[in-house]
């Protein structure tokens, strides 16, 4: 029997939100043409939507077609295991990133660099900006973080540069190769430091790196109970 992504998502978040601790928080991305069968799924399951966030690519490609506007947007659903259980959020330093004024839920990033493919190409990798972001406004230092539609490995890479953990899940071999080779990259902290400074969505280029310095360490136990 053949899955559609759809039905796969609504198994995957099925057993994801059993192991989620109840203050974690969820997000998934989209288009137009998933996004709201994606906020339906996640509010069926219990799920409590807390933003839609709209990433605005600032270098969209063109529409060939030229019957529609350009396509420059992605949702990114934001949501917390319950509705009662309150979530993580890093206000303070979500308000700091967007010059000491409240963070909006529009994010104007720019599409993927060159430097972000040098371990191979994923025809749907996301930019490190954009996961970066979302990985410091809802974790804390040392936290799991699971991604198990994860393709290249953006979530990974950007959990592991921000001193958080990360287990990884896809179905296609040739992904987790790449994923590996990102991996093995950034073991070389000369190369952390480097992507650490080239990640937009800063003020400046250290920025990021004196953020990961004054965050307490959280102590985690080891175990990863699945
Ligand atoms: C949108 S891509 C993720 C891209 C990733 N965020 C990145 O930056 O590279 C979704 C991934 O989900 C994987 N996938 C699709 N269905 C799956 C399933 N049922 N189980 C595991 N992985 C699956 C695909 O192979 C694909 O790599």
């Amino acid at each position: 029997m053949e899955l559609t992504l759809l039905k796969c998502v609504r198994i995957q978040q099925i057993s994801v939100r059993d192991k989620m601790k109840d203050d974690a928080t969820i997000w998934i991305s989209g288009t137009i043409h998933n996004i709201f069968s994606v906020g339906q799924i996640l509010t069926e399951l219990g799920f409590k939507i807390l933003n839609v966030v709209t990433w605005e690519k600032t270098n969209p490609p063109p529409n060939f077609s030229c019957r529609y506007f350009t396509y420059s947007t992605e949702q990114i659903i934001w949501a917390r295991k319950s509705e009662k259980v309150p979530h993580y959020f890093n206000y303070k330093l979500m308000k700091q990133l967007n010059g000491d004024k409240q963070m909006k839920d529009v994010w104007k990033l720019n599409a993927i660099a060159p430097w972000e493919k040098t371990c191979g190409k994923h025809p749907t990798q996301k930019p490190l900006s954009v996961l970066t972001r979302l990985i410091l406004a809802s974790t804390k230092p040392n936290a799991w973080i699971l991604d198990p539609f994860t393709g290249s490995s953006t979530t990974g890479i950007a959990a592991n540069l921000a001193n958080r953990r990360f287990l990884g899940i896809d179905q296609e071999a040739d992904f987790l190769t790449i994923s590996k080779n990102r991996k093995l990259e950034i073991e070389n902290p000369k190369t952390a430091t480097t992507y650490r400074q080239k990640i937009g969505g800063f003020n400046d280029k250290k920025e990021l790196e004196l953020f990961l310095v004054e965050e307490p360490i959280l102590e985690y136990g080891n175990e990863l109970i699945l």
